[in-house]
């Protein structure tokens, strides 16, 4: 059998795991906003069992909703009511043969609701805009801070029934076990932390005392729910900040927990403060968590889960079969792929859809956006709609314009539900944008979905037309035409040459004559030591990394008061240490040689030989020597859209050629029109396709009516005959 350490069962306190894939909490905030199951956290949580996984942890559940919980729509265990809605999640994963574990936690000072009055470990004032529960959204966005008070011994005593209160009423609903999340800078987490506590009580001082809080909790669990009754804890193995828990508290604490009678420890990495090593970025390698449960191996015996940028089985088998773990965890990419256990099952491990730690969908616009889950790359993650997809009986022929990631997902969907999808690009590439950013360092991940996207494309029956811009009157022989045509940089109006500056694509093209990823590549932009980046986003803080990487002078001057704002929050949080020469934590990787110099609040006025003259929203006048000047500003590419809809064509408009924006907008909007495309060609009248109408409504708009064939119909019905 293929990977037969991954696929043998464990036994883990009185439970037997049918496996070693742990799915490790993560909270989706798809609740109702009472904390209810939701229907969505029923499907999610179902197809991950359904796919395979044969431990699923449910993410951050509160035990008491009145003083904290870490996403607006958690789920909630504060109450009994709640029993029967978390008896029907548990009862959607043990139908597939999974075992099923709820992870209770108290956001304390980094909780989304309530705003005010918030409980922690100690009295401080909270700026962290990467907190999904925090109200500062991006880094240098208005710094209002979050008052935290310390909690008083008795609301301490008061939670530690609660969470015991919680546990019963998951062990009530049918679950196998009970995990508490210790880790992360949250309530249990910030006391045991000898970065974060700063009591002078029973409760701060000592590692002893920093244990006396979660200790009891567990205690008091195993007094509620019995002994055997599976209790797991998730501490941060490290907190990557100076002053925070190192390896050998890590160690210890195992040790304490393991003679407290847990049942297994779910070793996690960082706090709020090092972002980068709790909700790991694409900068991080696979496996780079993996020396945690390597060294706790040794010194407990209670099975111990690894996690973090966990992605490829082979590895995955690896570390199993070398004895490093005893279960490995996965979070995101099982968002990314619920599927990924069955995949990796039957062979099939090219065909999985890798999570490339990007954290645009499931924290940028997910948690960080007060939404409910979604992913990059799968429309499909917290979307029902896509488990009723259906072949089609009717085939249309689309036309696909742009191959994008949008046009990619459009024509995998629609071409996967039976339409005949001819897809056109330009370029001798299929990849559109992604093209680029699998140059930046640290991006490289990019190349999994990019590689995977058009694997399966050329898998499937699309008719891949490169090299080919189509004319008006080809596009007009398709029953649709789908315009992806992507974004493009512009120079903005400005004094001077404005022919000397380079648009960014140019200066990451892939310098390699054969690239086996892109066979038409291109040839680079020869830029001088001194660049000056115009411009924002992805776009200008991509090919600053690019640059600074090989050693270039990078200046970014942006017209916007805080850089990079729309960019997710930890993968700028680690850019930014980076540009000032620094490294983000975990990652051991050369500075740059030169720092990058963000300029905000700033455009360029002038272009001259050798220098740009800077000007600033006060019209401040400075001049900088610079040898060359790169634009990321971009905007859509619409012509040919303009032109379609001029000459009546029907067409629709998705991704960066809607507005310049990420891949999480790219693949939802490319993926839902190959979901919504019909044979009935009905459009309503602001252009969206008509799917799912009422059978009436369909027939009242299709069929031939109108007063002279009522006129008929009461003429026949009355036996009169026209002539
Ligand atoms: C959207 C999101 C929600 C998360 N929710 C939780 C949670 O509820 N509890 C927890 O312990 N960790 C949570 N995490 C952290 C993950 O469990 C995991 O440790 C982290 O994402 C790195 O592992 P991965 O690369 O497998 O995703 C969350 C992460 C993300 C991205
Ligand atoms: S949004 Fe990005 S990081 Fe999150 S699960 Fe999807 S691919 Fe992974």
């Amino acid at each position: 059998m293929a990977f037969p350490n991954l696929f043998s069962p464990l036994q883990l306190g009185n439970m037997t795991l049918p496996n070693r894939i742990v799915h490790v909490p993560t909270d989706i905030s798809s609740s109702h906003a009472d904390g209810e199951v939701s229907e969505r956290d029923i499907h999610h949580h179902g197809n991950i069992a359904k796919g395979g996984t044969g431990f699923v942890i449910v993410g951050a559940t509160t035990p008491d909703m009145k003083t904290g919980r870490p996403t607006v729509t958690c789920l909630v265990a504060d109450g009994d009511n709640y029993v029967p809605g978390l008896a029907r999640l548990a009862e959607s994963m043990h139908r597939y043969g999974a075992k099923t574990a709820v992870q209770l936690q108290h956001p304390g000072r980094q909780c989304a609701i309530p705003r005010y009055n918030t409980l922690g470990a100690t009295d401080r004032v909270l700026k962290l805009p990467w907190s999904a529960g925090h109200e500062i959204v991006y880094e240098n966005a208005e710094e209002k801070g979050k008052e935290i008070r310390e909690a008083s011994i008795t609301e301490i005593l008061e939670l530690v029934d609660m969470f015991s209160e919680a546990a019963w009423r998951v062990k009530q609903a049918g679950f196998d076990a009970v995990e508490l999340h210790a880790a992360h800078g949250y309530l249990l987490s910030e006391f045991m932390s000898p970065y974060l506590n700063m009591r002078t009580d029973r409760f701060g001082g000592s590692f002893e005392n920093r244990m006396r809080f979660p200790l009891a909790v567990i205690d008091s669990i195993q007094k509620k729910c019995g002994r055997n009754y599976p209790v797991l804890v998730r501490y941060s193995f490290e907190e990557w900040c100076p002053g925070g828990r190192d390896m050998e508290e890590g160690l210890e604490t195992a040790r304490v927990l393991e003679r407290a009678g847990v049942a297994a420890l779910d070793l996690s990495q960082g706090m709020q403060e090092s972002p980068g090593a709790g909700f790991d970025p694409m900068q991080y390698p696979q496996g780079w968590a993996t020396y945690a449960a390597e060294a706790t191996k040794k010194v407990v015996k209670i099975p111990v889960i690894t996690s973090h940028s966990l992605r490829d089985p082979d590895y995955c088998e690896q570390i199993l079969a070398e004895g490093k773990t005893d279960l490995v965890g996965l979070a995101r990419q099982l968002l990314a792929d619920p599927y990924w256990p069955v995949k990796a099952k039957y062979g099939k491990v090219k065909s999985i859809r890798k999570c490339i730690s990007c954290l645009g969908g499931c924290w940028q616009e997910s948690l960080m956006a007060k939404h409910e889950i979604a992913c990059s790359i799968n429309a499909a993650c917290g979307q029902p709609a896509y488990d009723d997809m259906t072949r089609t009986e009717k085939p249309v022929r689309v036309a696909v314009v742009g191959g994008g990631p949008a046009g990619m997902e459009a024509a995998r969907i629609a071409s996967e539900r039976g339409h005949l999808v001819t897809l056109f690009e330009r370029s001798a590439e299929l990849g559109g944008a992604m093209k680029y950013v699998c140059m930046v360092p640290g991006k490289e991940k990019m190349r999994w979905y990019l590689d995977w996207i058009r694997d399966q494309v050329l898998d499937l029956s699309v008719e891949v037309r490169l090299n080919q811009a189509p004319s008006v009157d080809e596009l007009r022989g398709f029953d649709v035409v789908l315009n992806a045509t992507g974004a493009a940089s512009f120079v903005p109006p400005v004094h001077g040459d404005a022919s000397r500056v380079v648009p960014f694509e140019e200066t990451m093209a892939c310098p390699k004559v054969a690239c086996e990823c892109h066979p038409g590549a291109r040839k680079m932009r020869k830029l001088g030591q001194r660049v000056l980046l115009w411009g924002d986003s992805y776009a200008a803080a991509d090919t600053a990394a690019w640059l600074a990487e090989i050693g270039r002078e990078v200046t970014i001057v942006t017209e916007n008061r805080d850089f990079a704002a729309d960019c997710e929050v930890i993968h700028m949080y680690v850019a930014r240490k980076r540009f000032a020469q620094t490294d983000a934590e975990v990652l051991s990787s050369r500075p740059y040689k030169h720092p990058v110099t963000v300029i905000t609040s700033t455009t360029v006025a002038e272009i001259r030989e050798g220098s740009v003259v800077l000007q600033d929203t006060a019209f401040n006048r400075t001049e900088l020597d610079v040898d060359d000047i790169v634009t990321c500003h971009q905007r859509p590419e619409l012509a040919l859209y303009d032109e379609l809809r001029a000459a009546g064509v029907q067409v629709l408009n998705v991704g960066d050629s809607v507005s310049p924006r990420n891949l999480y907008h790219a693949v939802k909007e490319g993926s839902a029109f190959g979901l919504a495309v019909d044979s009935n060609l009905l459009f309503n009248p602001n252009g969206a396709i008509l799917d799912d109408l009422p059978i009436d409504v369909l027939a009242q708009l299709t069929r031939e009516d109108g007063p002279s064939y009522t006129a008929k119909r009461m003429l026949e019905l009355a036996g009169i005959t026209t002539g």
